[in-house]
């Protein structure tokens, strides 16, 4: 029997306040980046021993390494065999603001890089930090997701200074090869730039593909950071806790030497949930990938059924799909579809003023998955059926 077991829709909704809670009853939610799973049993029995032992309180300071580091670097090399020293990890509350610290602390107040179609919140981050951001298009119908390597060249000629990569990439479900990373590197040390790669969805590489970590790149220990987290791929985001990797101590030294005001929320439970994903959620995370292969696989026989028109990017990693249904001639697909009855993630969040794109959540139960192209179909379409026959998802078998 698979690890994974699927929420029926009133465990989904009490469990998952925001992509559940937050969507109309009788609608489908595939949005949010979060699986309709029950998380691994070995992160509830650490979190439940962590809480009966009250240890609630402050997490304590980590200089380098610790538990955390530790836990990572054993992950690290038994799944992408990254030698990762345990003492330059450092702790940090999300990825996202991993990403922040990184710009803010280690690159120069110039231009920031970001390829698009990018995570929404990455939008966010040169504003924030008061750096320009410079959109670097990928062409939306190329087979595949690569970055123009003459463009980016152009772009640090004229004076951006970061590149903000990620690997695997959300929403493009893209894994970049280690060609492709090279070719990068390579433009990035020519003109001595930054890359900060968000490395979130790594565990998530789908069978077919392998993940490489830019760090693990000769010739980027001095330039970049990866910033990784157990919490996309054990859906446990609301922990927080994700992890700084430097290639070098002395860009840790520079991380560790921070204000505490710029990095100290990250939580004691997201320490001791992580390192029971990293140590003990081996077997949970095989099952895992094994279901979003099945789920993948199951989209495109669904499209190829019910909406013949559709395009889906190769999904290589990450349960999100990125669909060009601009075919189907609505400029807003998501607000079609949400009146249908099923909530995806508009394209223009990724991309502002791209039209006819959705990201669309596979990470719930075959059934709801069938149900929800149903629903797509019906809706694009004109068709019957959609969101009106009382909110019935398929429950999930028990
Ligand atoms: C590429 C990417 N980075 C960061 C995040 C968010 O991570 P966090 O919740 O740790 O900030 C996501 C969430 O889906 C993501 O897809």
């Amino acid at each position: 029997m698979s690890l994974i077991r699927d929420l029926t829709d009133e465990e989904a909704r009490a469990a998952l306040v925001l992509k559940w809670g937050e969507t109309e009853p009788g609608v489908l939610p595939a949005w949010v980046a979060e699986m309709d799973y029950a998380i691994a049993e070995p992160i509830t029995s650490a979190l439940r021993d962590a809480v009966d032992r009250g240890e609630v309180g402050y997490p304590a300071f980590v200089r380098s390494g610790g538990k955390l580091g530790e836990a990572y670097a054993g992950f690290a090399l038994r799944h992408f065999e990254a030698d990762v020293p345990p003492d330059r990890v450092l702790p940090t509350a999300d990825v996202t603001v991993g990403v922040r610290i990184a710009l803010e602390v280690l690159s120069e107040r110039a231009p920031m890089v970001l390829p698009l179609p990018a995570y929404d919140p990455q939008h966010g981050l040169g504003r924030i930090t008061g750096r320009e951001q410079w959109d670097l298009p990928v062409e939306p119908d190329a087979d595949r997701y690569v970055v123009d390597l003459d463009e980016l060249d152009r772009l640090f000629a004229r004076g951006a200074r970061t590149l903000l990569l990620t690997q695997p990439h959300n929403p493009a479900g893209h894994v970049h090869t280690r060609e492709e990373l090279e070719g990068i590197r390579d433009v990035v040390v020519r003109h001595g730039a930054r890359v900060v790669s968000d490395e979130i969805h790594a565990p998530l590489v789908l069978p077919g593909a392998e993940f490489v970590s830019y760090l693990s790149l000769e010739g980027t220990a001095d330039h970049a950071v990866a910033v990784v987290a157990a919490s996309k791929a054990f859906n446990i985001p609301g922990l927080k806790c994700a992890q700084i990797v430097t290639g070098d101590d002395a860009t840790r030294d520079r991380l560790v030497e921070i204000p505490m005001a710029q990095n100290d929320s990250w939580g004691s439970l997201g320490v001791v949930a992580a390192v029971a994903a990293y140590t003990e959620g081996d077997p949970w995370l095989a099952a895992l990938v094994e279901r979003l292969d099945q789920q993948r696989m199951l989209l495109g026989r669904l499209l190829t059924e019910n909406l013949p028109q559709a395009r889906m990017r190769p999904l290589e990693a990450t349960y999100m799909a990125w669909l060009d249904l601009r075919a189907y001639g609505h400029d807003d697909p998501a607000e079609v579809l949400l009146r249908g009855g099923v909530r995806v993630s508009p394209g223009q969040a990724y991309w502002p003023g791209l039209g006819g794109h959705v990201r669309l959540n596979i990470a719930t139960s075959p059934e709801r998955l069938t149900e929800i192209v149903r629903r797509m179909a019906a809706a694009l379409t004109g068709g019957r059926g959609g969101g009106d026959d009382g909110g019935a998802s398929g429950a999930p078998p028990a």
